[in-house]
């Protein structure tokens, strides 16, 4: 499939738009320092806190916030366990399923939970990160998937 741009100059910080790419959603959301802040607290509770995996990133997303830029997410929006699609709940506030909740996704249909670098909690369905598709820019403003 053809590589898809996605403007982004509006995108706000803790907003998320959805793209398409190949038939798969894709989601882009901008991060504030204090979402980037609570990922590092988040390495003991997560599963994969390094991203080992090589197949769910590129090599340049290998990083603590698995991405290009730090406040550019960049995610495949399909759950790694069966393929639901995540929900996006920034926001740090107690929820029905983790009172503790520091923003991420969560899925709705077996529970998995995933924070703002799409790394999988422990003791969820999921077994891997959610992938990171391959992508670049296009100087600020323009974000190339594929
Ligand atoms: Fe997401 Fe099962 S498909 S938890």
């Amino acid at each position: 499939g053809a590589p898809v741009q996605v403007n982004i100059a509006k995108l706000e910080i803790g907003q998320q738009i959805v793209a398409e790419w190949r038939g798969k959603p894709v989601f882009v959301a901008r991060r504030s320092d204090e979402m980037l802040n609570n990922i590092k607290a988040l390495d003991a509770s997560v599963l994969d806190p390094e991203s080992s995996n090589a197949d769910q990133q590129p090599e340049y997303a290998k990083n603590e916030y698995r991405s290009i830029r730090p406040d550019i997410l960049v995610l495949v929006g399909l759950c790694t366990h069966l393929g639901c699609s995540p929900k996006f709940l920034p926001e740090v506030v107690p929820m029905d399923f983790d009172p503790a909740w520091k923003g991420g996704y969560h899925c709705p249909c077996h529970g998995s939970k995933f924070d703002l670098a799409g790394r999988v909690y422990k003791g969820v369905p999921a077994p891997s990160n959610l992938e990171v598709p391959p992508y670049s820019f296009q100087g600020d403003d323009v974000l190339i998937i594929g």
